[in-house]
């Protein structure tokens, strides 16, 4: 027998792979709520639990984390999830975790309470965790889960997809009324520094102009000489959609539209209604493609990873080149439905 190999006796061979084995999960939701969330908290918690994997609820997501705050979570717990808004393990906007002792207590308690792997859900904050968590030794996977898409390591993040259709219902019923009353009405879209949900929604309203940080255009030539050509032209009257990343507010917009034009003209800021509600199809099959792909991951060893979606396909890339990402808004869209606005 060469002396290079190492015999081990059954029981260690066994000892070591039960090392490996992943026996408890812990599952948190951070940073702004997104419809889906909950669906990925079933996906997560049915598929750890089929496979033999305990799972911990960590409430209000880091800040949980960092004051033990959990819950176990069985197959019944999660029924009924997947068509319900909100995340029920509750979510936060968790400022200790910029703070490196509350991030070793965090992850000390993961330590404590046998966490073997933890699947963040949330936008770049949570990831930004995530990846602190990993350097200290706790197995983290993220799955993205934020209205504004604005992710640029994935092409699609949970919630979006619901979000522009609440927006686009509200929309359309403010059209019925601005028709009636020929008015310009200015809507504001979240999205926090990015357009991606305001161009979605304003391509799928089809609104006469689209404001967008990335892209600010001409105000006279995009804003006004639509507005006043589209009245020449019998439109009698206009949706302006304006994200809330773009550097004029709501207001301002409407302020220069009837300076400009004259144009009777009304505001809205549909604000936090976009980031209710039950998620669409297309946000329950992503969560449970992303939620399961997150388990699937830990099992198989991996650690410091995110879950993306890229060419249509669901695949894990490491959080810190995910995070170096860049992601452009669909400059092309933009253009389309610019020169569509006649
Ligand atoms: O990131 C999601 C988001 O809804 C952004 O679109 C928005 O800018 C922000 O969160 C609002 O955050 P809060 O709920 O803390 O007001």
């Amino acid at each position: 027998m060469p002396d290079t190999l190492i015999w081990f006796e059954h029981e260690e061979v066994m000892n070591m792979a039960e090392e490996k084995k992943i026996r408890r999960i812990g599952i948190l939701t951070s940073g702004g709520d997104a419809p889906g969330m909950n669906a990925v908290i079933r996906a997560v918690t049915r598929t750890s639990i089929a496979n033999g994997i305990e799972v911990l609820g960590i409430l209000h997501g880091y800040a949980g984390l960092i004051a033990n705050d959990f819950k176990v979570l069985t197959a019944r717990d999660v029924d009924g999830l997947l068509m319900k808004g909100g995340t029920i393990l509750y979510t936060a906007r968790c400022e200790e975790m910029f703070d490196p002792e509350y991030r070793q207590r965090a992850a000390d308690n993961c330590r404590f309470l046998g966490i073997d792997g933890l699947v963040c859900c949330g936008g770049d904050g949570t990831f930004r965790g995530a990846q602190e968590l990993s350097r200290l030794g706790v197995p983290c996977i993220c799955v993205s889960g934020t209205i504004d898409n604005d992710i640029p390591c994935t092409d699609y993040t949970i919630g979006f997809d619901t979000a522009c259709n609440t927006a686009i219902t509200a929309i359309d019923k403010l059209r019925d009324t601005m028709q009636s009353h020929a008015r310009c009405s200015v809507v504001e879209v979240m999205g926090r520094h990015h357009g991606h949900l305001a161009l979605a929604v304003g391509a799928s309203v089809g609104a006469a102009a689209i404001l967008v940080p990335e892209d600010p255009g001409n105000f006279e030539q995009d804003v006004v000489e639509k507005i006043r050509t589209g009245r020449i032209n019998g439109r009698n009257h206009h949706i302006i959609i304006v994200a809330e990343g773009y550097h004029m507010s709501c207001q301002q917009v409407a302020d220069k539209i009837v300076e400009e034009t004259g144009v009777d003209t009304r505001i809205t800021i549909l604000g936090h209604v976009q980031r209710g509600g039950s998620p669409t199809s297309q946000d329950r099959v992503m969560a449970i493609k992303m939620g399961c792909a997150a388990v699937e991951a830990l099992m198989a060893g991996k650690a410091q990873r995110v879950i993306v979606l890229r060419d249509n396909k669901i695949i894990d890339i490491d959080i810190e080149e995910g995070l170096q990402c860049q992601k452009d808004l669909d400059r092309n869209l933009l253009e389309q439905c610019r020169r569509m606005s006649i």
